[in-house]
């Protein structure tokens, strides 16, 4: 019987584990991930009923991630992938070990985790805080995919605009994909009052971004040449919905729907 002890933002990466293996586990879902659902399995000690109700958005969000880094590599199939704020993921398994550099960065806390948990793999794990810069010395500079799952909107907002600069002068030619939350969900987070549970309340999330927002990075932050607002696949059940999918992208579905961006660095 396995638990991890992980508290505060850490803590959510078992939120998201959860929801991806519940998803992999039902008949009616497209979504697939057998070492997910081994984590999730071999983790019987976490009282994983504290995150309410699985939900399959983070499992559509892997999705979409899932392409952006299988198109690259298959572009580019001697470059790093670099996963920032990894956590329980297992995308490089779902992606059938890949053969080339991974680089996954996270707080020490969850590396040890990952080490205790996570089968051997070629993954060259960073205990490190994005934050502090050191760890671009550890990775080649150059094209790369870069992913942030579920990482930018824990981070200062004022951090932000610094990480995708470093980001497109270390990574020329890359790509950065990520996830955002809408201002409003920020803001109920950072008064408490994204409750899960009885026993569980979302921690603070400060960092919000709109996808107009995002589409403005190309022409806000040097070093991005472009800006694309990527729409998850047609998910089960009210995430199938034409409606929902056309309301995704009025004017108030922009201001109250999380959003994935791909922004692409110059040459
Ligand atoms: C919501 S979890 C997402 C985990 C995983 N990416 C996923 O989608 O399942 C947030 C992750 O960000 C990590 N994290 C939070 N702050 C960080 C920081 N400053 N530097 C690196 N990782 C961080 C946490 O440890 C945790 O693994």
């Amino acid at each position: 019987m396995q638990e991890t002890e992980l508290t505060a933002v850490p803590e959510t990466a078992l939120w998201t584990l959860r929801n991806r293996a519940e998803e992999a586990l039902r008949s009616d879902s497209v979504f697939a991930d057998a070492e997910a659902v081994r984590l999730y399995r071999a983790l019987s000690g976490e009282d994983f009923e504290r995150f309410g109700p699985p939900s399959q958005v983070h499992a559509l969000r892997a999705m979409v991630i899932d392409e952006v880094v299988a198109d690259f590599r298959a572009a580019h199939p001697n470059r790093p992938v670099i996963a920032l704020g990894e956590g329980l993921q297992t995308t490089y398994w779902r992606l059938g070990e890949p053969a080339g550099p991974w680089f996954s960065l996270d707080l020490p806390e969850m590396v040890a985790v990952q080490q205790r948990l996570l089968p051997a793999s070629a993954i060259t794990r960073l205990p490190c805080s994005v934050l502090d810069r050191s760890w671009l010395d550890q990775v080649p500079a150059g094209p790369a995919v870069i992913t942030a799952e579920g990482l930018f909107m824990y981070l200062p907002p004022a951090e932000i605009d610094r990480l995708i600069t470093d980001l497109a002068v270390h990574f020329p030619g890359g790509t950065l994909v990520y996830d955002s939350i809408p201002r409003l969900f920020s803001a109920m987070t950072m008064r408490g009052k994204v409750r899960l549970s009885d026993s569980y309340v979302a921690p603070p999330m400060p960092t919000s971004q709109s996808p107009r927002q995002a589409r403005r990075l190309a022409a806000r932050i040097p070093g991005v040449v472009a800006a694309q607002d990527l729409i998850p696949p047609r998910g089960r059940g009210r995430w199938a919905s034409p409606l929902l999918r056309w309301a995704a992208d009025t004017p108030i579905g922009h201001a109250l729907r999380p959003s994935l961006t791909l922004l692409r660095f110059a040459d």
